[in-house]
């Protein structure tokens, strides 16, 4: 009886540290699944915040150039045949900033821009490359 009630005890506190374990792992994968941007959503403010960003705390202007022009460091981010943001599709524009071009200067999040900056600065390359906003 002494036993058995012991083993109890035991599988409980397993269950326990289980579901802390779980809970603890959906907490982390949260930020990673979070809404990617969405080009229909895209307003004049963002688009400013993030031509701010771009010649600010982004630091995107010194190797992209003040314009999107590029430079002899980095791609044009004007329209042209992207190559690691397939499409100039927003999403992959995005995915760009945040995540970087492995062995390349192109770091994630450049300038340790925050995930909302980095939503208004692909916004913003995004709609330059659109003709949707002047650089
Ligand atoms: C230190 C220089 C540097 C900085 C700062 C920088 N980039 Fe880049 N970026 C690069 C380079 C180099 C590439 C091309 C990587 C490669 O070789 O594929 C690139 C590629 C890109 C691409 C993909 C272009 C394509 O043709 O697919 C995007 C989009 C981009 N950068 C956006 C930004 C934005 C927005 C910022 C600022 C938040 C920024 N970059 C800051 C150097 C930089």
């Amino acid at each position: 009886m002494r036993s058995l009630w012991r083993h109890t005890i035991l599988a409980a506190a397993g269950a326990l540290a289980l579901a802390a374990a779980t809970a603890a792992a959906g907490a982390q994968a949260a930020p990673a699944a979070a809404a990617e941007p969405d080009s229909t959503a895209i307003t004049p403010a963002m688009v400013d915040a993030g031509r701010a960003v771009f010649r600010g705390k982004g630091t995107c202007f010194a190797c992209h150039g003040m314009m999107l022009e590029g430079t002899q460091v980095a791609p044009t981010l004007k329209a042209h045949a992207w190559k690691d943001a397939k499409n100039g599709d927003l999403k992959n524009i995005f995915a760009v900033i945040t995540h970087g071009v492995p062995s390349t200067v192109m770091v994630a999040f450049p300038g340790g821009i925050t995930k909302a900056d980095a939503t208004n600065v692909a916004s913003y390359v995004w709609s330059v490359g659109r003709g949707k906003a002047k650089p």
